[in-house]
Parts: structure tokens; sequence; C-alpha cells
């Protein structure tokens, strides 16, 4: 007979810095879900972890008990390769709006549940959901034959998908546990792995944009999430990638969707080179991983390709109607944008952009409305802000620097307030960085 596992043992255990064994972790998760574990015991076990830390084991161990803690997708039946991308978060950021349909035309399977925005960051839901019709809610079976029609779909988390995360979600927010990065990778990487993915390409932002500002956290991070990955069967690998300003020429919900309409129908704009950039890296490295490429940059290429020939915009045009979608507003995605009011803001004076704080420029993009006031509240379609000049280009007094846009005029005042403010303009040019900081694979850890 199985000795009872009592959850006071496991939060001493980990208190005292014994490494779990793995029928404790999946019995003291099995209490979570079931309800069976009181919320004081939860936290405890949480802020235990957040002070210890896990072993490699230990949080492959938790990862696989929040994975199975409700339904999972089985993508046996796609017979195909299924991979996808996950971003830790940033501003502009809409690089999943290119790859699944790059991808998905490359012959891969991208099944890929997206979540809402958060903090200062945008969401793909929220994005997606500003194309008249498009239904995010769909089951896991809806799920399946969308991918099986056109290797990809965008949907939402199911409610009852990783419900253990929802629970212990909730605990770390109001336990000062949230920023553990043990406890991000076992969120995010259980959520990833019960799409029953094959490969994984995950994006970590460092920078004055990303939750994880600095370097060196973004890479312990990196290197936690590979290693689950790894140890779960899934290939995984882990971009790091820059995140100090905005990412291409919009920052919003619908003008981010119709950045990258231009882009895939061939009409790209200057300013979005950045994100076609690593929206190639990324899908250049699923599409190696996938097989369909002998190395990341021949997977580049044929990613750059298929976005050039016009058929990566033919599978997300497919993807969009699938989904209900009404695909007659990319006719003209700019008759789509119909904020109320607008304002520029202008450089008072000649210099380079310098920096920014990327992470205010996120606020301020919500706070014009494309962001929650409170949970579960609507987002507005319209709100957002279009860059005009990128970091290091040089700057004359009176040029447009940014464009906000909003639903209320009332709206404005505040973010244009928070962007003069954070915009720097100086004499000397700034460095300017590669957008891929470094690549963290199997053979790193
Ligand atoms: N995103 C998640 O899904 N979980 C975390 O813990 C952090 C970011």
């Amino acid at each position: 007979m199985q000795p009872v596992i009592h959850p006071i043992d496991v939060i001493l255990h980990k208190r005292d810095g014994k490494e779990l064994s793995s029928d404790e972790v999946q019995s003291f998760m099995h209490g979570v879900v079931s309800g069976e574990i009181s919320d004081a015991r939860i936290a405890s076990l949480l802020m235990a972890i957040f002070q210890r830390g896990l072993s490699r084991r230990e949080l492959a161990d938790l990862t696989s008990a929040m994975r199975y803690s409700g339904e999972v997708f089985d993508s046996a039946f796609l017979q195909k390769f299924t991979v996808d991308k996950h971003s830790t978060g940033g501003v502009g950021d809409k690089t999943s709006l290119l790859i699944a349909p790059i991808v998905a035309a490359a012959g891969l399977a991208d099944p890929m549940i997206s979540g809402r925005s958060l903090g200062h960051t945008g969401g793909t839901l929220d994005k997606m959901e500003t194309i008249p019709g498009y239904n995010t809610q769909l089951s896991l079976e809806e799920f399946g034959r969308v991918i099986q029609q056109c290797g990809a779909s965008m949907i939402g988390q199911t409610k009852n998908l990783v419900p253990a995360d929802r629970i212990l979600y909730a605990l770390r927010d109001h336990t000062g546990t949230v920023e553990s990065p043990y406890l991000i990778t076992a969120s995010i990487m259980s959520k990833k792995l019960a799409s029953d993915l094959n490969g994984l390409v995950l994006d970590v932002k460092t920078g004055s944009g990303a939750f994880m500002k600095c370097e060196e956290d973004s890479e312990l991070l990196a290197r936690l999430m590979v290693s689950t990955g790894e140890d779960s069967g899934t290939r995984t690998v882990a971009l790091l990638t820059r995140m100090d300003e905005p990412l291409g020429r919009f920052s919003g919900n619908w003008v981010e969707v119709w950045e990258c309409v231009d882009i895939l129908q061939g009409r790209p704009q200057p300013l979005s080179a950045d994100v076609i950039d690593l929206s190639l890296e990324l899908a250049g490295w699923m599409i190696f991983i996938g097989g369909k490429a002998g190395s990341p940059a021949a997977g580049k290429a044929l990613a750059h390709e298929l976005l050039q020939n016009g058929e990566s915009y033919q599978h997300w045009l497919r993807m969009v109607e699938l989904h209900g979608g009404d695909v007659r507003v990319f006719d003209d995605p700019a008759a789509h944008h119909k904020p109320a009011a607008s304002t520029v803001l202008r450089a008072d004076r000649d210099g380079f952009l310098a920096r920014m704080d990327c992470t205010e420029v996120g606020w301020a993009v919500q706070r014009l409305g494309a962001g929650r006031e409170v949970p579960g509240g609507p987002v507005s379609a319209h709100a957002g802000i279009e860059m005009h000049v990128k970091i290091g280009d040089r700057i004359a007094i009176g040029q447009p620097l940014i464009t906000l846009f909003s639903e209320d005029a009332a709206l404005l005042a505040e973010p244009e307030r928070m962007l003069r403010e954070t915009l720097r303009i100086e004499e000397a040019a700034p460095e300017r960085r590669q957008i891929v900081r470094s690549v963290i694979t199997r053979n790193d850890l």
C-alpha cells in the first residue's frame, strides 16, 4: 500500500529545502484541483517554492501534474509535426498573427492557445477578436478540425484546460509569488504542453518592456522552460529577444491586425521591419525543428518565401474564415480603423531617439482603452498608437513621433503625458542592437 502523503509534510519538506518526490508533487496537486487542500496550505507551498526554488525533476513533475489537471488536446490524428511559439509578453508583439499562417504554409500544424492582455502587454486573443465574427472560444474538437483543414488555429484557453494553473495563479497574485521563475515556467509550460506539442519555440523578452527587465533573469527563465519542455518530450528552443521599444509600427488591437494584413498581403511598411525579422527568425526555428528545413537559417529563408509568395496569406484567410471571421475587412484594413479621437505627439528638440521605458509605453497603450479597466471587462478595438520613429532614428524638432488613438477623447491626455515623459531624444546616436540577443537549445543546458 502507498503511504499516505499529508500536505503539511510536503510544505515542511519544501520549506526546509528538501527535494520533493514525484509522488509528493502529484499528491499535492491532486488535492489542489479536488479542493481538498486549503488556500492557506497552497499559498504556503507557493511561498516555499518561491524561496527555495525547484530542482529540474521537481519542476518537470509540477509542470506535468498541472498539464494533466484537466482536459488536454490530443494531436495524434493530425499526423503532422505540431509546433507552437510562446512569447513572455511584449508591446506591439504581433508575431503570432504572422507565424501561425507561415508555419501552416510550411506544412506544420500550429495548435495555438493564446492569452489576453496582461499588465502592460497586449494579448493575441484581444487582437483576433477585433476581426468581425472571429470566434476564439472553440471546443478542443472544433480546434482540431480547424487545424486539420488549414494547419493552424488560434483560440483562447478552454474552461477545463489546466485548471490547476487558474487556482495557483490566483493565489500567486495575492501572495507575492508571481515572479518566481519556477512558478512562471510551470504555469506557461503546463498550458503550452496541454496542446500536445512536438516542438515549441519560446520568445523570452528582455529589456525595459519585458516582465523580466534584466538579461540574467530572462536567461534563467529561458533555461528552465527549455529543460522543462525537453524533459516532457517536446523539442524546445528559446530565443532571448530585445523588448526596448514597441515592435513594428502599431500597438493596440485592430491596428496590429491591420499591420499584419499589410505584411501578409506583401505591402509592409518600413516601420514593420523589426517585427517581420523577428517573426521570420521564430518561424525559421519552428520550421527547422519541425524537419522542414536543414537549419534555422534555411527555415528562415523558407518562412520568407512563404510570406512573399502569398501562401501564408491564403492560410490566414482560410483560418479566419473557419473561425467565422469576415475576411472582407482585409480588403481595406485601414478603413476599418475608426478611432473617435486621435492626437500626434511631436518632437520638442532635434537629436536622435535614444531610449524609452517600454513598459510605460505599454501602459499608455492600455490606458488609451486597448487594455482592461477591470478583470473580464471590454477592450477597445481601435485604441492604440502608431510609432513614426524607432530608437536610433534622427529626429527634427516638430517631427511626429507617435500618433495616439482612442474611442474617447478624454482618454488621450494622460497617455500623451506618459509618452512625452518617457521618450528620450539625445544629441548622440545610440548603439543599434540586434533584436535576437541569444538562442538557448537543449545543447546549452
Ligand atoms: N504567463 C503565464 O501564463 N503565467 C505566468 O506565470 C506568467 C505569465
